[in-house]
């Protein structure tokens, strides 16, 4: 087994803490580093439970801060960096683009170059894997799927700030030699998911009575993945994805959001032992989203038949297990929907 350092950015969020943890349970052997801003989405709440081990360091760090970043990987000197630190929510970023720009474009780019700082020319047994997401390809009709050779065409300040982070990483692999892959991943859901997101937020809807704010007509479209086959695609890609590649990474599972609400609602009443209906009656439909991309759909061959990968759990088993998370953790419900989040809603669902 090999000893390696592996600065993980963003650990502190809803993936990053569940690709921390894949990776400082399978790999006691590595160092792990968990880089994050613990900005309102990071919460080191979400990694208690290996908070303590041995091959685990965090660091309170802002990717914007170039010097800061600099000398953090002058010190550490991990030799693989998955960076996931991002501001991720697409209603936030059409209030305020610019937090997007600064964090998803120019923190990717000081953290590359921090890598090629401190790895000179020398790449061998080096890797930076960017976690991108689909929504960099655009929109799709009712058919069709995106494929790593879909041309990129974001519509979101978050989509678009999000396919100029990928545009650099490539960049510093054609131009420097930089030893990059790219991930571009369909939505997760699954537990420690921030409650300003689809799912997470009708489920803490649900349970506090209120109505579930379906944007439009309810039938734009998404690809669901549970998160923790997300970071077991991570792993698979950082470690044998070919250096230079993008892979899709997606369970091949759409679902209109009206559709998928009304199956969060019948399985958490079935969970509170309620008549089937009566979280449905709590369905609100409400002014739309400006830009709103009509669907989203992976067509995740490449990282099936070159890696061998496939998701672990259904939709229905996945859904089910984030539901049962949620109501054995409305503490940590209550924790991040109280204070800033209160102002947040507010501003979001009073339009
Ligand atoms: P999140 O918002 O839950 O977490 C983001 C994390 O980044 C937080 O811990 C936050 O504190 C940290 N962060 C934000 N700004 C920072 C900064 N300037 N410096 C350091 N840390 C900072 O996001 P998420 O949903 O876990 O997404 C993680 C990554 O995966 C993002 O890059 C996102 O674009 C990508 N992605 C997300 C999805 C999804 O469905 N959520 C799908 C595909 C790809
Ligand atoms: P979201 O979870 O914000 O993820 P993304 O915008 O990155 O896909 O939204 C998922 C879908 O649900 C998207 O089509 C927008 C819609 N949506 C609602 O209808 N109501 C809501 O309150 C939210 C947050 C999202």
């Amino acid at each position: 087994m090999k000893n390696r350092t592996i600065l993980i950015t963003g650990g502190a969020g809803f993936i990053g803490s569940h690709v921390v943890r894949e990776f400082v349970n399978k790999y006691p052997e590595y160092q792990i580093i968990n880089l994050d801003a613990l900005t309102y989405a990071g919460n080191l709440e979400n990694l208690k439970d290996i908070e303590n081990r041995e091959n685990y360091t965090f660091i309170k760090a802002d990717i914007t801060d170039a010097a800061h970043i600099l000398e953090i990987f002058k010190q550490y000197q991990p030799d693989g960096v998955i960076h996931l630190a991002a501001e991720s929510h697409v209603d936030r970023s059409i209030t305020n683009p610019t937090a997007f720009v600064m964090t998803n474009v120019i923190g990717t780019v000081n953290l590359l170059n921090a890598a090629k700082e401190i790895w000179k020319d020398n790449f061998e047994g080096k890797r930076f894997h960017h976690v991108s997401t689909d929504e960099v390809y655009g929109t799709l009709g009712e058919t069709r799927l995106f494929t790593e050779e879909t041309a990129y065409d974001p519509h979101s300040p978050y989509s678009a700030s999000k396919a100029s982070s990928d545009h650099f990483v490539r960049a510093y692999h054609d131009t420097y030699g930089l030893p990059v892959v790219i991930t571009n991943c369909s939505n997760n859901y699954g537990p420690n998911h921030f409650p300003e997101k689809l799912i997470p937020l009708c489920i803490h809807n649900i349970l506090n009575n209120k109505p579930l704010p379906i944007y439009g007509d309810g039938k734009f479209t998404r690809d669901w993945l549970f998160v923790i086959d997300h970071a077991k695609a991570i792993d698979l890609v950082f470690h044998n994805g070919k250096n230079g590649d993008s892979y899709n990474v997606g369970g091949f599972n759409e679902w209109q959001n009206i559709d998928l609400v009304k199956e969060l609602c019948k399985q958490v009443d079935e969970k509170l032992g309620r008549p089937e209906g009566t979280a449905a009656q709590l369905i609100s439909f409400v002014k739309d989203r400006p830009g709103h991309d009509l669907r989203y759909a992976i067509d995740a061959t490449k990282i099936n038949k070159e890696l061998g990968y496939k998701p672990s759990v259904t939709f229905e088993e996945g859904l089910s297990k984030t539901i049962d998370w949620f109501l054995a953790n409305q503490e940590w419900l209550d924790s991040v929907t109280s204070g800033d989040y209160q102002k947040y809603y507010e501003t979001q669902y009073s339009k």
